[in-house]
């Protein structure tokens, strides 16, 4: 197959590894500097540049095209290359609202019957400090729109929730949300869908926050694994009824139905579990350990979700843990320099079980150089999570570039537990 991937993060680099893998013919919009070692043809088209991307896919008779990121959903891209009659693997705009914006999420969970904070919407100001005033902190403050990772202030103080009101307020859209904060453990579930039928994938557990310990800013995630077990394989099927099948069927109802990767980001409260939000894609950097577990030709399951006949018994998975560390650039969420050089990948790859996953990298004559915030994604396959987490710190110590910082803590929630049992 003739297979587009849009984006340019360590996700998308991910998608073309692994479909590399079943020799397809591959090219990346606008790829990274992993994309193009693994022989994709990075085209430098941006992942907003719907009309772009869609006479680059006509022109080069694209038999599938994967948009890694939410922006490029949410701006059409399924709509319009349907049109083309070409296979896209993701939602409809409508479908993609289930991201982009947080308020429709909610009014499609309330509809569906799914658990999740308590909020309010408001587009004044004003009301919403009046409102964070008369409720005790800590509360939430989310911008309705697309915000990369940066649109939710998780504020233990009133004074904080009432400065992310100002500071989100006209910076993204112009609606905040401000939601009950849940105290739990965080995870993620990714389900295939082809707008009826969906097959959970493995569970995962990012780390959202920039430093140790789940202290200090959001980010898009610094680091992730699949399986956590504080969601067992056991339970995937019942999470999938409570928190993906009603959404889907409410899409369907609506005259939408959701094909692609629906994801809900879950708080297991001791109320029980709670949505946190959806994505309408695979998230980064979930998708990097999740694709290193998953067996066979991604590409066919993806073309099966696009003609709605997703079998969940085609969608095999390695039993192996994988784990993956986010290597970003000194200062990421905040300003950060690009240009640091990169050394050690290959040594890092010569270990078996690992792949080292490029988000913000470039390529400048055969040497790679950075070019974002989250520049590596150091990931290991292992027996146990205690061995995929040594193999990934192992192979990250191989690593050079000036100016880094990675968590140290990736997956210990889950050694954690393992070992208390
Ligand atoms: P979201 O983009 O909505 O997933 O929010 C990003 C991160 O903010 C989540 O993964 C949580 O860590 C945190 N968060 C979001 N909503 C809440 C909430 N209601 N209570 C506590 N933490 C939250
Ligand atoms: N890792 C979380 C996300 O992709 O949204």
């Amino acid at each position: 197959m003739r297979i587009l991937v849009i984006g340019s993060g360590g996700r998308e680099h991910a998608l073309v590894w692994k479909f590399a893998q079943s020799a397809h013919t591959l090219f990346a919009a606008p790829g990274n500097g992993g994309t193009q070692r693994e022989g994709a043809i990075n085209t430098p088209i941006a992942a907003d540049d719907i009309d772009g991307l869609v006479a680059f896919a006509r022109k080069e008779k694209m038999d599938l095209v994967v948009p890694g990121q939410e922006l490029t959903l949410t701006l059409g891209i399924a709509d319009r290359l349907r049109v083309e009659g070409i296979p896209c693997f993701g939602p409809d705009a409508f479908g993609a609202r289930i991201e982009g914006s947080k308020a429709f999420a909610k009014e499609i969970m309330a509809r569906a019957g799914v658990p999740t904070a308590r909020h309010a919407v408001f587009s004044d100001a004003n009301a919403a400090v009046d409102h964070i005033r008369a409720n005790n902190a800590p509360l939430v403050v989310k911008a309705d729109g697309l915000a990369a990772g940066k649109g939710v202030v998780v504020a233990r103080t009133t004074m904080q929730a009432i400065e992310a009101v100002n500071a989100l307020m006209g910076a993204v859209g112009n609606r905040v949300l401000i939601e009950e904060c849940l105290e739990g453990e965080e995870v993620s579930l990714l389900c295939f869908c082809d707008g009826r039928v969906t097959a959970p994938l493995p569970s995962a557990q990012d780390h959202k926050t920039a430093w140790d310990n789940d202290e200090g800013p959001n980010t898009g995630g610094m680091g992730a694994y699949s399986p956590a077990p504080v969601l067992s394989d056991a339970d995937l099927e019942s999470m999938t009824d409570c928190f993906i099948r009603p959404i889907l069927k409410e899409l369907s109802t609506a005259g939408h139905p959701f094909v692609g990767v629906l994801y809900a980001g879950i708080m297991l409260t001791s109320e029980g579990p709670k949505t946190l939000e959806y994505n309408a894609r695979f998230g980064d950097p979930e998708c990097q350990p999740l694709l290193m577990r998953i067996q066979g030709d991604l590409a066919r399951i993806m073309l099966d979700c696009v003609n709605g006949c997703l079998d969940p018994a085609s969608v095999v998975y390695s039993a192996q843990t994988a784990l993956g560390v986010v290597l970003a650039a000194k200062g990421y969420p905040n300003a950060y320099s690009k240009g640091l050089t990169i050394t050690g990948i290959d040594r890092a790859e010569a270990a078996t079980g690992v792949k080292v996953f490029h988000g913000g990298t470039i390529l400048r004559d055969a040497a790679l150089f950075s070019n974002g915030g989250r520049v590596l994604c150091v990931t290991a396959l292992g027996d146990s999570l205690r061995q995929a987490h040594k193999a990934a710190y192992a192979a990250l110590e191989k690593i050079n570039m000036p100016d880094g910082f990675y968590r140290k803590d990736i997956g210990m929630k889950g050694i954690r537990r393992l070992e208390q049992k």
